[in-house]
């Protein structure tokens, strides 16, 4: 039963912002929710008394209630209008920013090898893996445009290409790059085989064998393997899980050790979720400038902003040329073309030439296929639809997290991207639940695969990517299950240990 059907008055909309109708409107719906105004389970005011109050169409009215459905505040309740959800602001706490040794180490990957070599049967629920669901993609079209380009240019694509790749794809990644704050031309691009390829190059070019690279803790595990195989050693610092890496644990590394790069995910990072502020990203920009570091910017979800407009780069900030920006459409349009690309500043030669050696060059008709998709295939209109998507399974997993999981839970709440990483404290460990959630069909990403330490064993890593289904809650709640079974055993063998160990990595 609703709680307060009085509507609460509201006052006309300011007339100069930067965000939409729809958007103005929604958060002056969500504040209501937030102060109070409007209480669990409370019904919002009816479209039609909203558009009249506000003097907007029903379709801003309408469009205002599926944002704030899309955040996980309201539901629509058929035949009887918007309600504010019971749940709304009951979600678990954040984790808060890790605190790791700060050692210099070598990058041990034994145990990553060993998880991800696992004999998965076929029928496994994939929530370990950052992947997303194929169903998201626009295949239909960007089969077509395959197609179109290998009948258009029968010879071409069967020849060797320039090292850089390909004209077209390089003109539209540098319009793309507008967005993201970045004025590049086109030739200070080179095309990659994703962006793994990207920061590899990147990586290799920056760096020789015995080297100290900083990176975030926890970190994306392939880094970690590129790392491991050129002969790096890592510095692994503290990281919040909504801010990125300490700025100040930064200084105090570099004005310590000698560091040759610095690797990051800039926006809606893997595993963390985190999104530097611009502020932010300026100041780190200078700092690695002061001390002649550069740094290699992954930028794959740097699209999959949930909300507003997407955030810059650090690349945007960059006056000097020593930023290595990586990225690619695996996370967008589709992982198996293997489109990526690198702007490599004043490193540009070098990455050139690292690229012939490492793979010549990257495959044609997938580049063109692809710069005829960010032309004229609707990418814009894809993304709204995507970035929708992927909020509303973030949120459906979050849910499940709050109806299955033990209620000291922590877990994050990424603005953007499709990862989620949650921390269980009480002697909780991640590994021990991989191995169980195997059996059951089910991966998870846990912790220690995260750290060159194979600390964060009290956490793992969830893939919001695939569209939500009775299989994927159930799973949840399966994991939910395991979760309180193992606590439960651990309270029984009287292991004391209850304090959270999201800031103990090692
Ligand atoms: C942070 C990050 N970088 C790179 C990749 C891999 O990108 P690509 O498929 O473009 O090589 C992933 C995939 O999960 C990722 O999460």
């Amino acid at each position: 039963m609703p709680m307060n059907t009085g509507s609460p008055q509201l006052s006309p909309l300011p007339s100069a912002t930067d965000q939409t109708l729809y958007e103005q409107v929604a958060e002056r719906i969500q504040s209501l929710i937030q102060e109070g105004t409007l209480g669990p389970g409370d019904r919002l005011p009816s479209v039609r008394k909203l558009k009249q109050q506000l003097s907007v169409s029903m379709s801003t009215v309408l469009e205002a209630y599926r944002l704030l459905e899309d955040r996980g505040l309201i539901v629509a309740r058929p035949q009887s209008g918007y309600y504010v959800k019971t749940t709304a602001l009951a979600l678990p706490d954040e984790p808060s920013q890790s605190t790791p040794l700060c050692q210099v180490r070598p990058v041990d990957i034994s145990l990553m090898l060993r998880l991800l070599r696992m004999d998965l049967s076929p029928e496994t629920i994939h929530l370990g893996a950052a992947v997303p669901g194929v169903e998201h993609f626009p295949l239909t079209m960007l089969n077509r445009l395959m197609g179109q380009v290998m009948r258009n240019n029968p010879m071409a694509v069967h020849t060797y290409n320039t090292v850089p790749g390909c004209e077209p794809l390089r003109r539209e990644v540098a319009k793309r790059m507008l967005n993201a704050g970045c004025s590049i031309t086109p030739d200070q691009i080179v095309a990659t085989a994703g962006t793994t390829e990207a920061y590899y190059l990147a990586l290799r070019t920056v760096t020789k064998p015995g080297d100290t690279v900083v990176i975030e803790s926890p970190s994306y595990y392939a880094v970690l393997e590129a790392m491991n195989s050129l002969g790096l050693n890592a510095l692994e610092l503290p990281t919040h899980p909504r801010e990125g890496i300490s700025l100040s644990a930064l200084q105090s590394a570099l004005g310590n050790q000698s560091v040759s790069a610095c690797v990051l995910v800039s926006n809606f990072s893997n595993p963390i979720g985190s999104c530097m502020s611009d502020r932010k990203k300026k100041a780190l920009v200078e700092l690695l400038n002061q001390y002649d570091v550069p740094l290699i910017e992954d930028d794959i979800y740097g699209e999959l902003n949930f909300e507003g407009s997407r955030p810059k780069a650090i690349k945007a900030f960059d006056t000097q040329g020593r930023v290595l920006y990586c990225s690619s459409i695996s996370k967008t349009l589709s992982p198996g073309l293997r489109v990526g690309w690198c702007i490599p500043g004043r490193y540009q030669q070098q990455v050139e030439h690292l690229k012939v050696v490492v793979s010549h060059m990257t495959a044609t008709s997938p580049q063109l296929a692809v710069a005829a998709f960010f032309a004229n295939g609707g990418y814009d209109r894809h993304l709204r639809t995507l970035r929708r998507a992927y909020q509303q399974q973030m949120n459906r997993m979050l849910q499940a997290i709050l109806d299955y999981f033990p209620a000291e839970t922590r877990v994050t709440r990424p603005q953007g991207g499709h990862v989620l990483w949650v921390e269980i404290p009480g002697g909780f460990n991640a590994l021990e639940l991989f191995e169980e959630a195997v059996q059951h069909h089910i991966s998870i990403a846990p912790g220690p695969m995260f750290s060159t330490s194979h600390g964060y064993q009290n956490c793992f890593r969830l893939n919001t990517g695939l569209p939500w289904s009775d299989q994927i809650d159930q799973a949840m709640k399966t994991l939910g299950h395991l979760t309180k079974q193992q606590l439960a055993r651990k309270l029984l063998s009287s292991s004391p240990n209850t304090k959270s160990e999201f800031s103990k990595p090692d």
